[in-house]
């Protein structure tokens, strides 16, 4: 009868023990960013190009913005030529990498992450094409 008791009380232990451990780890990954945790794996730099990458990313944080007729600060980045020549005279770079000089970009929002920085630092460094 004792034993079983004993038993008891050390499988409880056990059992508190092993949750406690399993919720420190569990919390202490969720707090890590997948990208600082595997900065390959998470950012697939393949195949970039316009119409797949820089465009969509464009889409979801400018073109609201520097689309349509009337543009913020009539900097239209919805049409290719017109973007151009921001990649060309290098505001897009120094805005969104939010260089000193530069307004950075995107206005009252947190910066692009780093993976998608990286994506359009490789589509611009490969002549901006429109691909
Ligand atoms: C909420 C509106 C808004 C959003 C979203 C926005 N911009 Fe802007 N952008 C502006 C305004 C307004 C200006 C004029 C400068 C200023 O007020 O800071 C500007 C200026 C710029 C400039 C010129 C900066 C310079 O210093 O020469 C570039 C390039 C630019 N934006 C690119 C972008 C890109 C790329 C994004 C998305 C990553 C973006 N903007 C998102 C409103 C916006």
């Amino acid at each position: 009868m004792t034993s079983l008791i004993f038993n008891k009380k050390i499988i409880n232990t056990i059992t508190i023990i092993v949750l406690v451990v399993f919720v420190s780890i569990s919390s202490s990954c969720y707090n890590d960013a997948e990208e600082l945790l595997y900065p390959q794996a998470a950012c697939d730099t393949s195949n970039v190009t316009y119409n797949r990458i820089v465009l969509p990313i464009l889409s979801s944080n400018c073109l609201s913005c520097h689309g349509g007729n009337t543009p913020s600060s009539s900097i239209r980045l919805d049409d290719y030529l017109s973007l151009k020549t921001y990649v060309d005279n290098g505001r897009l770079w120094g805005s969104v990498s939010h260089a000193a000089s530069y307004s950075p970009m995107p206005k009252n929002a947190t910066k692009l992450s780093t993976c998608n920085l990286r994506k359009i630092k490789i589509w611009i460094d490969s002549g901006a094409p429109n691909n």
